[in-house]
């Protein structure tokens, strides 16, 4: 008999997108098998679980019962081969193509042959990171926003040689998880938000490095002017200011085009550690 139980999702890291996503999975029902380095990083997930629940109940939306329910579903563990009867693991370890795919292979000993491995990447080649295994048509991209309880979109990221079941399974949890899921037919970097968002940060900086306007006026520009809910400033220093400029970086070097080239204003604020919110400043000051 097949042990692998498609109700288990196995998230891998538990930092901002891991914790979230596993909070997400127990919300929504799951057994969930939530793994990372050190009990202290897993114990930090896990207060974020409750304080977020914490508020919800204040605001009347949860019960206490509830939230033990909840919470009840999440076993964290620093042993990587608990993750051996989950249906779906999803990897969202930092952002290193060599870590990944360590991850990837050290996954596919432990996992079940059917079972799904599908990686949070941002920007990575899905492709690349299936290599690692020997399951490539069982490894795909499930792309979640931050925050991931509150986010809509998943992005389903094909691999070259990403089966249509497993597109299909991977749409069917997304939906169960109460998402919105895409379908991206192509591995292709960035996949669709990030490729339309990261030229809007290059523009906005060089309009800023033109003296063209503030980065005040260009965030009130676009969010009064396109409807968006935060300017590409706000957005940058909410997201890591770091983050966008790793992904331009690897735009650049994957389409070698002068379209992705980060901007010299932002390598200077980068290397000033001014790296957005969770240091305190980034485009904006948040000390003050
Ligand atoms: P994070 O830094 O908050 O968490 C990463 C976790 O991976 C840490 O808890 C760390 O301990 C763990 N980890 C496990 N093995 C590791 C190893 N060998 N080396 C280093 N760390 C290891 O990162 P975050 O922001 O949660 O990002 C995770 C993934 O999700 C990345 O691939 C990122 O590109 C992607 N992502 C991030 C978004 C964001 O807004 N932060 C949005 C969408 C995707």
């Amino acid at each position: 008999m097949n042990i692998v139980d498609k109700r288990v999702i196995g998230i891998v890291g538990a930092g901002t997108m891991g914790g979230g996503i596993a909070h997400l999975a127990a919300l929504s029902g799951f057994t969930v098998i939530l793994w990372d380095l050190n009990e202290t990083l897993l114990n930090k997930a896990i207060d974020r679980m409750n304080g977020m629940m914490n508020k919800s109940i204040s605001k009347g939306k949860m019960t206490e019962a509830e939230k033990d329910e909840t919470l009840a579903r999440v076993t964290t563990t620093t042993e990587l081969g608990q993750m051996e009867r989950a249906g779906l693991v999803i990897e969202a370890i930092v952002e290193d193509l060599d870590v990944k795919k360590e991850m990837f292979s050290r996954l596919d000993d432990i996992l079940q042959p059917d079972a799904i491995i599908a990686t949070n990447t941002s920007s990575m080649s899905i492709t690349a990171i299936a290599e690692a295994t020997k399951r490539q048509d069982r490894v795909a991209g499930m792309h979640f926003f931050n925050p991931p309880q509150i986010m809509k979109l998943v992005e389903v990221v094909r691999g070259y040689k990403t089966s249509d079941d497993t597109v299909a399974t991977l749409m069917s949890i997304s939906r169960d998880l109460g998402k919105e899921p895409i379908e991206v037919k192509k591995d292709s970097p960035g996949f669709i938000v990030n490729r339309v968002m990261i030229p809007q940060f290059i523009e906005a900086i060089r309009l800023v490095e033109e003296g063209v306007a503030s980065p005040e006026d260009v965030d009130k520009a676009v969010t009064l002017g396109l409807n968006y809910p935060m300017g590409p400033f706000t957005l940058q220093d909410f997201a890591g200011v770091d983050i966008g400029m790793h992904v331009m970086d690897y735009f650049y070097e994957e389409f070698k085009d002068d379209r992705f080239a980060a901007p010299l204003s932002l390598k200077r604020l980068i290397r000033a550690g001014r790296l957005g919110k969770k240091t305190g400043a980034g485009w904006y000051d948040y000390n003050s």
